[in-house]
Protein backbone atom coordinates (compact mmCIF):
# COMPACT_ATOMS: atom_id res chain seq x y z
CA UNK A 1 0.00 0.00 0.00
CA UNK A 2 1.34 3.75 -0.71
CA UNK A 3 -0.40 6.08 1.24
CA UNK A 4 0.63 9.95 0.80
CA UNK A 5 0.49 11.61 3.62
CA UNK A 6 2.42 14.99 2.16
CA UNK A 7 -0.25 17.49 1.24
CA UNK A 8 0.85 20.68 2.43
CA UNK A 9 4.01 19.57 0.12
CA UNK A 10 2.05 19.52 -2.87
CA UNK A 11 -1.44 17.74 -3.84
CA UNK A 12 -2.65 15.35 -6.42
CA UNK A 13 -4.84 17.15 -9.28
CA UNK A 14 -8.42 16.12 -9.09
CA UNK A 15 -9.62 14.26 -11.46
CA UNK A 16 -12.46 16.79 -12.32
CA UNK A 17 -9.70 19.39 -12.74
CA UNK A 18 -7.42 17.35 -14.99
CA UNK A 19 -10.12 17.28 -17.13
CA UNK A 20 -10.93 20.56 -17.53
CA UNK A 21 -7.78 21.33 -18.30
CA UNK A 22 -6.99 18.59 -20.90
CA UNK A 23 -8.55 20.12 -23.90
CA UNK A 24 -6.22 23.06 -23.82
CA UNK A 25 -2.63 20.99 -24.18
CA UNK A 26 -3.24 19.77 -27.47
CA UNK A 27 -6.68 20.71 -29.17
CA UNK A 28 -7.07 24.57 -28.08
CA UNK A 29 -3.85 25.06 -27.48
CA UNK A 30 -3.58 29.23 -29.31
CA UNK A 31 -1.90 32.04 -27.20
CA UNK A 32 -4.76 33.63 -26.03
CA UNK A 33 -3.23 37.31 -27.63
CA UNK A 34 -3.58 35.42 -31.15
CA UNK A 35 -6.91 37.53 -33.26
CA UNK A 36 -7.18 34.33 -34.79
CA UNK A 37 -9.90 31.86 -33.76
CA UNK A 38 -7.35 29.54 -31.94
CA UNK A 39 -6.40 32.33 -29.96
CA UNK A 40 -10.06 33.64 -28.93
CA UNK A 41 -11.42 29.73 -28.56
CA UNK A 42 -9.73 29.84 -25.42
CA UNK A 43 -11.15 32.84 -24.07
CA UNK A 44 -14.64 31.60 -22.60
CA UNK A 45 -12.65 29.28 -20.29
CA UNK A 46 -10.11 31.80 -19.27
CA UNK A 47 -12.80 34.29 -18.24
CA UNK A 48 -14.47 31.65 -16.32
CA UNK A 49 -11.74 30.42 -14.60
CA UNK A 50 -10.88 34.06 -13.55
CA UNK A 51 -14.43 34.42 -12.43
CA UNK A 52 -13.57 31.30 -10.40
CA UNK A 53 -10.67 32.92 -9.07
CA UNK A 54 -12.49 36.42 -8.02
CA UNK A 55 -15.38 34.64 -6.17
CA UNK A 56 -13.42 31.57 -4.71
CA UNK A 57 -11.81 34.20 -2.50
CA UNK A 58 -14.49 37.06 -2.86
CA UNK A 59 -12.25 39.81 -4.12
CA UNK A 60 -14.47 42.30 -5.79
CA UNK A 61 -14.60 43.56 -9.51
CA UNK A 62 -12.28 46.40 -8.73
CA UNK A 63 -9.56 44.34 -7.08
CA UNK A 64 -6.78 42.53 -8.96
CA UNK A 65 -6.14 38.97 -9.66
CA UNK A 66 -3.00 38.41 -11.45
CA UNK A 67 -2.09 34.82 -11.90
CA UNK A 68 1.87 34.20 -11.54
CA UNK A 69 3.69 30.95 -11.82
CA UNK A 70 3.97 30.07 -8.07
CA UNK A 71 3.13 31.57 -4.92
CA UNK A 72 6.70 31.94 -4.90
CA UNK A 73 6.58 34.72 -7.63
CA UNK A 74 4.01 36.55 -6.17
CA UNK A 75 5.75 37.05 -2.37
CA UNK A 76 9.18 37.80 -4.10
CA UNK A 77 6.77 40.20 -6.33
CA UNK A 78 5.05 41.88 -3.59
CA UNK A 79 7.84 42.33 -1.58
CA UNK A 80 10.09 43.56 -4.38
CA UNK A 81 7.70 46.21 -5.30
CA UNK A 82 7.05 47.56 -2.09
CA UNK A 83 10.55 48.23 -2.01
CA UNK A 84 10.01 49.88 -5.87
CA UNK A 85 7.10 51.79 -4.93
CA UNK A 86 7.29 52.22 -1.14
CA UNK A 87 10.68 52.25 -0.14
CA UNK A 88 13.14 53.22 -2.93
CA UNK A 89 13.25 56.92 -2.58
CA UNK A 90 10.63 57.25 0.28
CA UNK A 91 10.72 58.19 3.95
CA UNK A 92 9.49 54.44 4.69
CA UNK A 93 12.12 51.74 5.09
CA UNK A 94 11.18 49.15 7.27
CA UNK A 95 9.44 45.38 6.88
CA UNK A 96 7.90 43.17 9.41
CA UNK A 97 7.41 39.32 8.77
CA UNK A 98 7.14 36.52 11.07
CA UNK A 99 10.24 34.28 11.85
CA UNK A 100 8.06 31.11 10.77
CA UNK A 101 7.78 32.34 7.06
CA UNK A 102 7.90 29.85 3.77
CA UNK A 103 11.56 30.67 3.02
CA UNK A 104 10.22 32.74 -0.17
CA UNK A 105 9.18 35.71 2.02
CA UNK A 106 12.09 35.43 4.82
CA UNK A 107 14.54 35.06 1.45
CA UNK A 108 13.25 37.95 -0.19
CA UNK A 109 13.18 40.02 3.09
CA UNK A 110 17.14 39.02 3.10
CA UNK A 111 17.54 39.74 -0.01
CA UNK A 112 15.93 43.51 0.58
CA UNK A 113 18.46 44.03 3.60
CA UNK A 114 20.97 43.75 1.62
CA UNK A 115 19.36 46.70 -0.11
CA UNK A 116 19.40 48.86 3.21
CA UNK A 117 15.83 48.18 3.98
CA UNK A 118 14.93 47.35 7.84
CA UNK A 119 13.22 44.27 8.81
CA UNK A 120 11.89 42.85 11.89
CA UNK A 121 11.16 38.78 12.49
CA UNK A 122 8.45 38.57 14.96
CA UNK A 123 8.60 35.69 17.00
CA UNK A 124 5.72 33.23 17.85
CA UNK A 125 4.56 31.66 20.95
CA UNK A 126 4.82 28.11 21.83
CA UNK A 127 1.70 27.54 19.64
CA UNK A 128 3.53 28.89 16.89
CA UNK A 129 1.82 31.69 16.29
CA UNK A 130 2.55 35.68 15.97
CA UNK A 131 0.79 37.55 18.74
CA UNK A 132 -0.99 40.98 18.44
CA UNK A 133 1.11 42.29 20.92
CA UNK A 134 4.07 41.51 18.99
CA UNK A 135 3.27 43.01 16.17
CA UNK A 136 1.80 46.37 17.91
CA UNK A 137 5.25 46.37 19.67
CA UNK A 138 7.33 46.13 16.36
CA UNK A 139 5.22 48.53 14.18
CA UNK A 140 6.48 52.29 13.50
CA UNK A 141 5.14 54.78 11.06
CA UNK A 142 8.20 53.94 8.78
CA UNK A 143 6.82 50.45 8.32
CA UNK A 144 5.87 50.46 4.74
CA UNK A 145 4.80 46.58 4.89
CA UNK A 146 3.65 43.47 6.97
CA UNK A 147 3.62 40.09 5.45
CA UNK A 148 2.65 37.43 7.41
CA UNK A 149 1.18 33.49 6.45
CA UNK A 150 -2.54 32.77 6.86
CA UNK A 151 -1.57 29.33 7.83
CA UNK A 152 2.08 28.12 8.48
CA UNK A 153 3.31 25.20 5.92
CA UNK A 154 5.17 23.00 8.83
CA UNK A 155 2.67 23.04 12.18
CA UNK A 156 -0.86 24.19 9.78
CA UNK A 157 -1.34 26.58 12.65
CA UNK A 158 -3.46 29.64 11.37
CA UNK A 159 -3.00 33.32 12.26
CA UNK A 160 -4.84 35.94 13.17
CA UNK A 161 -4.79 37.62 9.53
CA UNK A 162 -7.64 39.77 9.99
CA UNK A 163 -6.48 41.36 13.49
CA UNK A 164 -3.00 41.62 12.27
CA UNK A 165 -4.18 43.29 8.80
CA UNK A 166 -6.25 45.99 10.99
CA UNK A 167 -3.08 46.54 13.18
CA UNK A 168 -0.78 47.23 10.20
CA UNK A 169 -3.41 49.45 8.79
CA UNK A 170 -3.88 51.60 11.99
CA UNK A 171 -0.53 52.56 11.40
CA UNK A 172 -0.36 53.57 7.69
CA UNK A 173 1.17 50.05 6.23
CA UNK A 174 0.17 47.89 3.89
CA UNK A 175 -0.76 44.00 4.55
CA UNK A 176 0.60 41.18 2.39
CA UNK A 177 -0.26 37.58 3.47
CA UNK A 178 0.96 34.31 2.12
CA UNK A 179 -2.66 32.09 1.91
CA UNK A 180 -1.04 29.11 0.13
CA UNK A 181 -1.42 27.02 3.19
CA UNK A 182 -4.88 28.21 4.26
CA UNK A 183 -6.55 27.83 0.62
CA UNK A 184 -8.82 24.70 0.61
CA UNK A 185 -8.63 24.15 4.05
CA UNK A 186 -10.41 27.04 5.70
CA UNK A 187 -12.28 30.37 4.51
CA UNK A 188 -10.34 32.48 2.47
CA UNK A 189 -12.01 35.68 2.42
CA UNK A 190 -9.41 38.70 0.66
CA UNK A 191 -12.48 41.53 1.38
CA UNK A 192 -13.63 39.65 5.44
CA UNK A 193 -9.66 39.79 6.45
CA UNK A 194 -9.07 43.27 4.49
CA UNK A 195 -5.69 41.91 3.41
CA UNK A 196 -3.55 44.54 1.03
CA UNK A 197 -1.85 41.65 -1.17
CA UNK A 198 -2.67 37.81 -0.93
CA UNK A 199 -0.37 34.95 -2.54
CA UNK A 200 -1.59 31.53 -3.46
CA UNK A 201 -0.47 28.39 -5.59
CA UNK A 202 -2.93 26.23 -7.36
CA UNK A 203 -0.96 22.76 -7.10
CA UNK A 204 -1.47 23.15 -3.06
CA UNK A 205 -5.07 22.79 -3.71
CA UNK A 206 -5.42 19.94 -6.00
CA UNK A 207 -4.36 22.38 -8.92
CA UNK A 208 -1.86 22.00 -11.72
CA UNK A 209 1.67 23.14 -10.46
CA UNK A 210 3.48 26.20 -12.07
CA UNK A 211 0.69 28.51 -11.69
CA UNK A 212 -0.25 30.81 -8.97
CA UNK A 213 -1.82 34.16 -8.37
CA UNK A 214 -1.28 37.56 -6.40
CA UNK A 215 -4.25 39.23 -5.34
CA UNK A 216 -4.44 43.19 -5.81
CA UNK A 217 -6.43 44.96 -3.56
CA UNK A 218 -8.16 48.00 -5.57
CA UNK A 219 -6.61 51.14 -6.17
CA UNK A 220 -3.11 49.40 -4.85
CA UNK A 221 0.01 49.20 -7.03
CA UNK A 222 2.70 46.82 -7.15
CA UNK A 223 5.75 47.77 -9.80
CA UNK A 224 6.11 44.62 -11.97
CA UNK A 225 8.76 43.00 -11.95
CA UNK A 226 8.28 40.99 -15.31
CA UNK A 227 8.25 43.29 -18.51
CA UNK A 228 7.62 42.40 -22.10
CA UNK A 229 4.05 41.55 -23.62
CA UNK A 230 2.03 43.55 -21.30
CA UNK A 231 0.19 40.45 -20.38
CA UNK A 232 -2.51 40.55 -17.38
CA UNK A 233 -3.01 44.03 -17.47
CA UNK A 234 0.53 44.65 -18.18
CA UNK A 235 1.08 43.83 -14.55
CA UNK A 236 2.86 40.51 -15.56
CA UNK A 237 4.22 39.78 -18.74
CA UNK A 238 4.26 36.05 -20.20
CA UNK A 239 2.10 33.98 -22.53
CA UNK A 240 -0.84 32.62 -20.29
CA UNK A 241 -0.74 29.52 -19.00
CA UNK A 242 -4.33 29.00 -20.30
CA UNK A 243 -4.44 24.80 -18.75
CA UNK A 244 -2.88 26.10 -15.95
CA UNK A 245 -5.00 29.22 -14.88
CA UNK A 246 -8.19 27.06 -16.30
CA UNK A 247 -7.21 24.54 -14.07
CA UNK A 248 -6.31 26.91 -11.02
CA UNK A 249 -9.64 28.12 -11.44
CA UNK A 250 -11.88 25.10 -11.37
CA UNK A 251 -9.51 23.51 -8.41
CA UNK A 252 -10.14 27.08 -6.34
CA UNK A 253 -14.11 26.13 -6.56
CA UNK A 254 -13.79 22.29 -6.15
CA UNK A 255 -11.77 23.15 -2.57
CA UNK A 256 -14.79 26.10 -1.63
CA UNK A 257 -17.44 23.04 -2.40
CA UNK A 258 -15.10 20.48 0.01
CA UNK A 259 -14.74 22.82 2.80
CA UNK A 260 -17.61 21.46 5.21
CA UNK A 261 -15.94 17.78 4.22
CA UNK A 262 -12.48 19.23 5.06
CA UNK A 263 -13.73 20.61 8.44
CA UNK A 264 -15.81 17.10 9.39
CA UNK A 265 -14.02 14.42 7.82
CA UNK A 266 -10.56 15.51 6.83
CA UNK A 267 -10.31 16.76 10.45
CA UNK A 268 -11.87 13.18 11.99
CA UNK A 269 -8.83 11.27 10.28
CA UNK A 270 -6.45 13.35 10.93
CA UNK A 271 -7.54 13.72 15.05
CA UNK A 272 -7.39 9.93 14.46
CA UNK A 273 -4.14 9.53 13.34
CA UNK A 274 -2.99 12.34 15.99
CA UNK A 275 -4.76 10.65 18.69
CA UNK A 276 -2.99 7.27 17.94
CA UNK A 277 0.21 8.93 18.08
CA UNK A 278 0.02 10.92 21.28
CA UNK A 279 -1.17 7.55 22.84
CA UNK A 280 3.43 6.63 22.44
CA UNK A 281 5.46 8.33 24.82
CA UNK A 282 7.23 10.59 24.50
CA UNK A 283 5.77 12.28 21.35
CA UNK A 284 4.26 15.69 20.93
CA UNK A 285 2.38 17.63 18.47
CA UNK A 286 2.83 21.21 17.83
CA UNK A 287 -0.69 23.61 18.43
CA UNK A 288 -3.93 23.17 19.41
CA UNK A 289 -6.33 21.52 17.12
CA UNK A 290 -9.14 24.20 17.40
CA UNK A 291 -6.23 26.40 15.85
CA UNK A 292 -4.87 24.17 13.01
CA UNK A 293 -5.90 24.03 9.68
CA UNK A 294 -7.86 20.54 9.24
CA UNK A 295 -5.28 18.47 7.81
CA UNK A 296 -1.83 18.63 9.50
CA UNK A 297 0.57 16.77 12.17
CA UNK A 298 3.50 18.44 13.21
CA UNK A 299 5.09 15.47 15.67
CA UNK A 300 8.14 15.69 17.20
CA UNK A 301 9.17 11.85 18.60
CA UNK A 302 11.89 12.06 21.23
CA UNK A 303 14.72 9.59 20.61
CA UNK A 304 13.75 9.69 16.34
CA UNK A 305 15.47 11.55 14.28
CA UNK A 306 12.96 13.05 11.62
CA UNK A 307 14.60 11.81 8.61
CA UNK A 308 15.67 8.45 9.88
CA UNK A 309 11.83 8.14 10.74
CA UNK A 310 10.85 9.47 6.83
CA UNK A 311 13.07 6.88 5.22
CA UNK A 312 12.02 4.05 7.75
CA UNK A 313 8.12 5.27 6.61
CA UNK A 314 8.98 6.05 2.79
CA UNK A 315 10.51 2.17 2.84
CA UNK A 316 7.10 1.06 3.78
CA UNK A 317 5.13 3.18 1.36
CA UNK A 318 4.12 6.53 3.28
CA UNK A 319 5.11 9.43 2.42
CA UNK A 320 5.37 12.23 4.79
CA UNK A 321 7.79 15.04 5.46
CA UNK A 322 9.85 16.76 8.42
CA UNK A 323 9.00 20.33 7.00
CA UNK A 324 9.32 22.25 4.17
CA UNK A 325 9.58 20.10 1.19
CA UNK A 326 11.62 22.66 -0.34
CA UNK A 327 14.32 22.83 2.24
CA UNK A 328 14.18 18.96 3.23
CA UNK A 329 17.69 18.63 1.44
CA UNK A 330 19.34 20.49 3.43
CA UNK A 331 18.89 18.13 6.60
CA UNK A 332 18.76 20.80 9.21
CA UNK A 333 16.55 20.94 12.05
CA UNK A 334 13.22 22.25 11.90
CA UNK A 335 13.38 26.05 12.34
CA UNK A 336 9.88 26.46 13.15
CA UNK A 337 9.78 24.18 16.04
CA UNK A 338 13.10 26.34 16.99
CA UNK A 339 11.60 29.38 16.52
CA UNK A 340 8.39 27.72 19.12
CA UNK A 341 11.58 27.10 21.42
CA UNK A 342 11.72 23.66 21.27
CA UNK A 343 14.98 22.55 22.22
CA UNK A 344 17.83 21.57 19.42
CA UNK A 345 17.17 17.32 20.03
CA UNK A 346 13.68 17.97 19.92
CA UNK A 347 13.44 20.32 16.71
CA UNK A 348 15.67 17.53 15.00
CA UNK A 349 13.13 15.22 15.87
CA UNK A 350 9.65 16.60 13.85
CA UNK A 351 7.61 14.74 11.14
CA UNK A 352 4.85 15.73 9.43
CA UNK A 353 1.88 14.17 8.23
CA UNK A 354 -0.51 16.03 6.22
CA UNK A 355 -3.80 14.52 4.44
CA UNK A 356 -6.20 15.63 2.15
CA UNK A 357 -9.77 15.08 0.74
CA UNK A 358 -8.82 11.93 -1.12
CA UNK A 359 -7.03 10.22 2.08
CA UNK A 360 -9.05 7.26 3.10
CA UNK A 361 -10.12 5.57 6.88
CA UNK A 362 -7.69 2.42 5.23
CA UNK A 363 -5.07 4.40 4.61
CA UNK A 364 -4.63 6.27 8.09
CA UNK A 365 -5.45 3.05 9.77
CA UNK A 366 -2.54 1.92 7.67
CA UNK A 367 -0.26 4.52 8.65
CA UNK A 368 -0.82 4.50 12.38
CA UNK A 369 0.27 0.74 12.29
CA UNK A 370 3.15 1.35 10.35
CA UNK A 371 4.16 4.50 12.22
CA UNK A 372 3.80 2.98 15.40
CA UNK A 373 5.90 0.13 15.30
CA UNK A 374 8.90 2.51 13.11
CA UNK A 375 8.93 4.89 16.21
CA UNK A 376 9.44 1.53 18.37
CA UNK A 377 12.05 -0.34 16.07
CA UNK A 378 13.99 3.18 15.75
CA UNK A 379 13.96 3.83 19.54
CA UNK A 380 15.43 0.39 20.22
CA UNK A 381 18.32 1.33 18.05
CA UNK A 382 19.00 4.52 19.37
CA UNK A 383 21.59 4.69 21.08
CA UNK A 384 20.54 8.46 22.76
CA UNK A 385 17.04 7.38 23.65
CA UNK A 386 15.70 6.10 27.19
CA UNK A 387 12.18 5.34 28.04
CA UNK A 388 12.50 7.12 31.22
CA UNK A 389 9.61 9.47 31.64
CA UNK A 390 12.09 11.76 32.26
CA UNK A 391 11.18 14.40 29.16
CA UNK A 392 8.17 15.99 30.03
CA UNK A 393 5.71 18.27 27.14
CA UNK A 394 6.39 21.42 29.34
CA UNK A 395 10.01 21.44 27.03
CA UNK A 396 7.72 21.67 23.70
C1 LIG B 1 3.40 28.58 3.16
C2 LIG B 1 4.01 28.44 1.81
N1 LIG B 1 4.29 29.54 1.10
C3 LIG B 1 4.82 29.46 -0.12
C4 LIG B 1 5.12 28.26 -0.70
C5 LIG B 1 5.71 28.24 -2.07
O1 LIG B 1 4.82 27.70 -2.98
P1 LIG B 1 5.32 27.40 -4.47
O2 LIG B 1 6.45 26.43 -4.32
O3 LIG B 1 4.15 26.82 -5.14
O4 LIG B 1 5.78 28.67 -5.02
C6 LIG B 1 4.87 27.08 0.00
C7 LIG B 1 5.25 25.75 -0.56
O5 LIG B 1 5.63 24.85 0.16
C8 LIG B 1 4.29 27.17 1.28
O6 LIG B 1 4.00 26.08 1.99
Amino acid sequence: MLVYLDNNATTMVDPEVFAQMEPFFVKNYGNPNSLHSFGSATHPALRKAMDQLYEGFNASNEDDMVVTSCATESTNWVIKGIYFDHILNKNKNHIITSSVEHPATIMSCKFLETLGVRVTYLPVNKDGIVELDSLKNAIDDKTALVSIMWANNETGMIFPIKELAQIAHENGALFHTDAVQAVGKISVDVQDADVDFMSFSAHKFHGPKGVGGLYIKKDHRVTSLLHGGEHMGGLRSGTLNVAGIVGMGKALEMANSYMDFEKSEVRRLRDKLEDALLQIANVFVVGSRQNRVPNTILASIRGVEGEAMLWDLNKQGIAASTGSACASETLESNPVLEAIGADKELAHTAVRFSLSRFTTEKEIDFAIDITTKAIKRLRDISSSFSYAPSWHKSRL
